[in-house]
C-alpha cells in the first residue's frame, strides 16, 4: 500500500519531463523583465510576433487632426479591431472607454507646437501617471539631426530610465525633420542610436529602398509609421512590403482614420500584417468592407 503511495506520489512530480524554458517571441527581449515582456506582449501578438497599432495622438502638437475632430465618434468604434492605441492621457481619460481590453501606448514627450520649433520637446508625463493609467508602453519622439537631438535622445533615455523600474517598456518614435531625406541610411542611423540607448522599439517610417537593412540592424522590434495619407491599395503595399523585410507590424493613423471606410482599412491592414495576405488580395478585402459599409 505504502509502495503504491510512494509512486502515485512520484509520477505528480513528473521526474522524465523537464521544466521547459520556453524563448520570448519578440527580437531582442528575452533578457527583460516579466513585466515588460508581459507588457510587450500585449502590444504585440504572440502568435504573429506583429501588432496593429492605431496612432491616434496627432492631437499633442497639431490640435483636432482631420479624422480626429470627435474621437467618440470616429475613433471609439475602430478601438475593437487594433492591437493596441498610441495616444495621449487627455484623450484616454476623456474618451476611451475604461472597460477596453486593449493595450495603451502612452505619449509621453510634448511641450512643442505646429507653430514652432518641433523638436523642442520635453517629457511631459509623470511616470506615476503612466503607472496609474496601466500603460503597456510609453512613446518618445526622438529627433536624430534634428535641431534638439541631444535632449529629445535623452527624453528617451530618461523614459528608459523611469520605466524600467516599473516594468514599462518605452518606443522611440524617429521623427524627420522636414529637410532630412528619408531614406534607408537615416532609418538605420536614427533606430540603432535608440536601440543601443534602451529603447525596448522603434517607430520609423518605411522606404522603398534597403527598409530591410534598417530591420537588420535594429536589434530590437521596429514597427512602421503610416504617414501622410495616401490611396488605401498604396497604404496596404507599403504595410506589407515592411513586415515583408522584418518589421513587427504597423503603427498607423492617417491612413486609417482618414480612409472612407477606417473600419474596412483596419481589417484589411490587420490581414496584411497578421495573416500575410497580399495588398492586392486585402485591398479586395477592404473594397469589400466598404461596400457594405
Ligand atoms: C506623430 O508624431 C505621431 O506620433 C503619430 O503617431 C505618427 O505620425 C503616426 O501616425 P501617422 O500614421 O498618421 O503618420
Amino acid at each position: 500500500m505504502a509502495d503504491t503511495e510512494d509512486t502515485k506520489e512520484t509520477q505528480r512530480y513528473y521526474l522524465d519531463t523537464p521544466q521547459k524554458t520556453e524563448g520570448f517571441f519578440l527580437k531582442g527581449c528575452g533578457a527583460l523583465d516579466w513585466g515588460m515582456k508581459n507588457r510587450l506582449a500585449r502590444i504585440f501578438n504572440p502568435v504573429t510576433g506583429r501588432t496593429v497599432m492605431l496612432a491616434i495622438d496627432h492631437g499633442y502638437f497639431q490640435g483636432p487632426t482631420s479624422g480626429l475632430e470627435r474621437i467618440d465618434i470616429q475613433i471609439v468604434p475602430l478601438i475593437p479591431y487594433a492591437d493596441s492605441l498610441m495616444l495621449t492621457r487627455g484623450i484616454l481619460r476623456s474618451l476611451i472607454p475604461e472597460a477596453t481590453p486593449k493595450s495603451v501606448v502612452l505619449r509621453v514627450s510634448g511641450g512643442t507646437s505646429i507653430l514652432k520649433e518641433l523638436s523642442d520637446e520635453g517629457l511631459a508625463v509623470d511616470i506615476e501617471d503612466a503607472v496609474r493609467l496601466n500603460v503597456s508602453a510609453m512613446a518618445v519622439q526622438v529627433f536624430i539631426g534634428g535641431e534638439h537631438e541631444r535632449e529629445s535622445i535623452l527624453n528617451m533615455t530618461r523614459t528608459v530610465d523611469l520605466g524600467t523600474r516599473f516594468g514599462i517598456p518605452t518606443l522611440a518614435v524617429t521623427a524627420v525633420g522636414k529637410e532630412m531625406k528619408r531614406d534607408a541610411r537615416y532609418f538605420r542611423l536614427a533606430a540603432r542610436i535608440c536601440a543601443e540607448l534602451g529603447a525596448h522599439f522603434i517607430k520609423t517610417y518605411y522606404v522603398e529602398d534597403g527598409f530591410e537593412t534598417v530591420t537588420a540592424s535594429c536589434p530590437v522590434p521596429i514597427v512602421m509609421a503610416g504617414g501622410k495619407k495616401i490611396p488605401e491599395i498604396d497604404a496596404l503595399t507599403m504595410a506589407y512590403r515592411a513586415c515583408q523585410e522584418g518589421a513587427a507590424g504597423v503603427d498607423m493613423g492617417r491612413n486609417i482614420f482618414q480612409s472612407e471606410h477606417p473600419i474596412a482599412m483596419l481589417k484589411a491592414v490587420r490581414a496584411v500584417v497578421h495573416d500575410n495576405e497580399t495588398p492586392e488580395r486585402a485591398y479586395l478585402l477592404y473594397s469589400e468592407l466598404a461596400r457594405k459599409d
